[in-house]
């Protein structure tokens, strides 16, 4: 063989092996485009932010749809003392918030539903039908809420509270891969809440995450109403590995919440009250606008 021919074919190999690295490197930067496991990640579609309250450990969760003109945006889970942090990122990124909603009505902190409705006009809050609060728009098993082209599929989780739902990613050629899901307390990473007020039912709260949550593929983001150790997120696969409540038989669950023997909460007396009239404009007084 020539000079030249040992050459060409040289360069032709390197073509070829340069191709199947963009390829590879290509396929690689889209997957990951799409995993939204850290605070600002989405597909080119989805807007994607995890938000922390420090005293109450809570996280907030703003999407919103970008291809859409509007920007239609949700927030599930947001605080009253972090109310002028969301506004301001709302306003900042453009989105248009359509719906303030809550997972549950919480007993540790106060939601920022109602205020939300007071500083932009337009929000509507919703929960759901079962968990007997006030709202806006009230959601059951199977519905879906819509933003933009996106929607999160609503689950009933009861167990934690009797009106506890999980709000998954929508599933279909328009939506999020892997999906994703915000269970409020039904399930926290490596543990759930607790069921000893509020109508909490040990049983129902076991048979909520099995059947609900754990039946989700395996790659499912998970993403709780808390986390105290700094945990972020989680995975269906992970939480069935290595969940220390939820792993167990459902006896054994049932005794592990039975004998957790903790306080009353500091904010219950005050959040419960207040959060089951969250939607409620005219209950929000003016000195905290
Ligand atoms: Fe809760």
């Amino acid at each position: 063989m020539k000079f030249s021919q040992v050459a060409t074919c040289e360069w032709v190999g390197r073509f070829l092996r340069c191709t199947l690295h963009i390829l590879l490197a290509s396929f690689w930067f889209r997957k990951l485009s799409t995993m939204p496991g850290g605070s600002a990640v989405g597909t080119p579609n989805l807007l994607f932010r995890q938000l922390l309250e420090k005293e109450s450990s809570t996280y907030t969760y703003l999407l919103a749809d970008l291809s859409h003109p509007d920007k239609p945006a949700v927030i599930v889970d947001p605080v009253d003392r972090t109310v002028d942090r969301d506004v301001n990122l709302v306003k900042e990124l453009g989105l248009k918030l359509v719906y303030a909603m809550n997972t549950h009505v919480h007993a540790d902190h106060v939601t920022g539903t109602g205020l939300l409705k007071a500083k932009l006009p337009g929000v509507r809050s919703l929960i759901s039908k079962a968990s007997g609060a006030k709202a806006d728009v009230y959601v059951e098993h199977g519905d879906r809420v819509q933003y933009g082209s996106l929607f999160l599929e609503v689950r009933a989780t009861p167990g934690h509270t009797q009106g506890d739902v999980t709000y998954v990613s929508g599933e279909g050629p328009e939506q999020v891969s892997p999906r994703f899901a915000f269970t409020g307390d039904a399930l926290l990473i490596r543990g759930c809440g607790r069921t000893d007020f509020q109508g909490g039912d040990a049983d129902q709260l076991y048979k909520s995450v099995h059947s609900q949550i754990f039946s989700l593929p395996p790659e499912t983001f998970l993403y709780p109403a808390h986390d105290y150790k700094g945990l972020m997120a989680t995975t269906v696969g992970e939480e069935k590995l290595y969940n220390t409540r939820l792993t167990k038989s459902l006896e054994e669950f049932k005794t592990i919440m039975k004998n957790l023997n903790l306080a009353y909460p500091k904010m219950m007396d005050i959040a419960v009250p207040a959060n089951l009239k969250c939607g409620i404009q005219d209950d929000v007084s003016p000195s905290a606008l």
